[in-house]
């Protein structure tokens, strides 16, 4: 046999504007030895396993072999009625299920707003900095991003996107909860633009500090009548209020909407999982999410305190953060924009700890002095272990650089 010498056909354009850093910090962050501050992922040792184990079980038990078929591509339909039946008691609307397509985890539902929205060029106007895994989603489309202004966003630019993004409750990466006048106004403009808003809402139920007051759905019903056939797509999973492995989540949103995603799904994974939908079905009927996530959050506001005592300690002469009321991240800010955090991610490693930097999160790439710090995975001490190792990283950083002066701070190994 005889090898041909010609070159292979390239991968597609958009790999190339893809970047690797996200693949090196999850894979380092993977690693025993390193205190991983990096990923977005709830504390594995208070997954209710022992609930799931027997749902599971029943799931088989009722449905039998029907729970191992493929499914419907828009989703179980009990499990669609159930969340159409639990959005209509949150927000006052009337949804039905033909408001619900159900996906494999949110993720999903932004590749999937991806296919149906997006032809190359098109304009997102999104909450920046953006969650990662949305400009991952969206890169093959290749759009065109603008910032979205919460305060004074102008409709023309909202008139000319495909959709506004955003994530108010407790975003990633950044923590903040979105004020309620701020949703209101955005709103607004959204319909008076008439475009799409994507309202993206993971981190629903991890509220430390109280709840976060209507979402921007349950807005927008209160100003239609009948079914649902607003503006709002709006995004829920079980990955934060249960687990991600089930890789359960749903879109609510207009039925013509609903129906757009259901025919991009098929093409992409012909249905979700209808063991896990079944699974998740018989958790949620007995509200062990609403349960667990009660009994997790106590847990995350004392691993978000104390991240932030430490971090008091250790890293407040170079870097500045607000404390988030809820989700899993906080967002830590360069004072001065002294520190470029993809540069002291190198220095980072070598102090076996893992974050995120904020060049990740910013459609330009060219915001590199921020970090995301999660504080949801690991148990205090060694999320205080992991500051420690932060501060070593950044003196390291530090006098390596003589233009930010030689300073022996509180992390100095001494
Ligand atoms: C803002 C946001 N959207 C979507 C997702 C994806 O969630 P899922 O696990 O449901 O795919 C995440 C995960 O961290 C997220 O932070």
């Amino acid at each position: 046999m005889t090898t041909s010498n010609r070159r292979r056909p390239e991968t597609a354009q958009w790999l190339k504007a893809s970047n690797s850093i996200t693949q090196q910090f999850l894979a380092f962050g993977g690693r025993a030895d390193v205190v991983s501050l990096a990923g977005g992922l709830p504390a594995a040792e208070l997954y209710p396993i022992e609930a799931i184990g027997e749902a599971a079980r029943r799931a088989l038990e009722t449905l039998g072999a029907a729970a191992l078929e493929y499914g419907a591509v828009e989703g179980f339909l009990p499990l669609r009625r159930l969340i159409a039946e639990r959005m209509a008691a949150e927000t006052g609307g009337a949804f039905t299920a033909a408001n619900v397509l159900l996906t494999s985890g949110s993720m999903q539902a932004l590749d999937l707003i991806g296919k149906v929205l997006i032809d190359p060029g098109d304009l997102i106007v999104a909450q920046a900095p953006t969650y990662l895994g949305a400009l991952d989603a969206w890169r093959p489309r290749r759009p065109a991003y603008l910032p979205l202004d919460w305060q004074a966003q102008d409709v023309e630019t909202l008139a000319r996107a495909k959709f506004a993004y955003a994530v108010p409750n407790y975003s990633n990466p950044t923590g903040v909860l979105v004020p309620q006048d701020r949703r209101a106004a955005l709103l607004d403009k959204v319909r008076a633009a008439g475009t799409w808003l994507v309202e993206d809402d993971p981190y629903l139920t991890m509220q430390l500090d109280g709840p976060p007051g209507p979402s921007i759905l349950a807005r927008d019903v209160a100003r239609s009548r009948g079914a649902y056939d607003g503006s709002v797509i709006y995004l829920g999973t079980v990955s934060k209020s249960l687990v991600p492995g089930l890789r359960v989540g749903w879109v609510v949103a207009a039925a013509g909407m609903i129906q757009s995603l259901a025919l991009a799904k098929q093409a992409t994974d012909l249905s979700s999982s209808m063991f896990t939908q079944a699974v998740a079905l018989d958790l949620l009927e007995r509200d062990v999410d609403r349960r667990h996530s009660a009994s997790i959050v106590p847990v995350y506001r004392e691993r978000r305190d104390a991240l932030v005592s430490e971090a008091a300690l250790r890293l407040s002469e170079w870097f500045e953060w607000e404390v988030p009321p809820g989700g899993m991240f906080v967002w830590m800010r360069s004072k001065d924009r002294a520190i470029d955090t993809d540069e002291l991610y190198r220095f980072a490693v070598e102090e076996k700890v893992a974050f995120v930097p904020s060049s990740v999160f910013d459609f330009t790439g060219e915001d590199r002095y921020a970090m995301r710090v999660n504080f949801t995975r690991s148990s205090p001490e060694v999320i205080r272990e992991g500051v420690r190792r932060l501060g070593r990283a950044i003196d390291t950083y530090a006098s390596s650089r003589p233009q930010l002066g030689r300073r022996a701070g509180p992390n100095s190994r001494r």
